[in-house]
């Protein structure tokens, strides 16, 4: 199992004193991505505890709404990791999740939501080491960007 086990997104974490921590979820498809963080889990590979994996067949199942709500439920910052192009066990679920992806940053753009708030990752089931990687790498971009748009749009107190 990973360091993470599959979570349903939660309520966001109050503001507090310290550097802001994003709240990151990740939608893994059950074959490579979480196959993959698994394997980062068994390495003992470091990764942010603030990225959530939320298990999904397929990334062909993540869509827009998918990403659309958990940003409106506090995370700061959304991916969806599948297999390799050319992989997916469904075929090309993958490749249909990384249009929507394409799709939805220019529909966040268009409202003044940073596009590199979502993300698409591909990666092998033996990619432990890659899975930890993308964690980090994302999880810092969104740092760089600063509470999402929900977070933004809650009343002070
Ligand atoms: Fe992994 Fe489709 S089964 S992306």
């Amino acid at each position: 199992m990973p360091d993470h086990p599959p979570t349903e997104p939660r309520s966001p974490a109050p503001p507090g004193p310290g550097p802001f921590e994003p709240r990151v979820i990740a939608f893994c498809c059950q074959y490579c991505a979480y196959s993959a963080a698994d394997m980062a889990g068994s390495m003992r590979l470091q990764y942010p505890s603030n990225v959530e994996i939320v298990l999904v067949p397929c990334t062909g199942r993540f869509d827009a709404i998918l990403a659309l709500k958990a940003l409106e439920g506090g995370a700061d910052g959304v991916y969806a990791a599948g297999c390799l192009e050319g992989s997916c066990h469904f075929l090309d679920g993958n490749v249909r999740a990384r249009k929507r992806v394409t799709h939805l940053k220019k529909e966040l753009e268009s409202v003044g939501v940073d596009p590199g708030r979502v993300e698409m990752y591909n990666l092998s089931a033996s990619q432990g080491p890659r899975f930890a990687e993308i964690a980090r790498e994302f999880s810092g971009r969104i740092a760089e960007l600063g509470p999402g748009p929900a977070s933004r749009s809650k009343p002070p107190g």
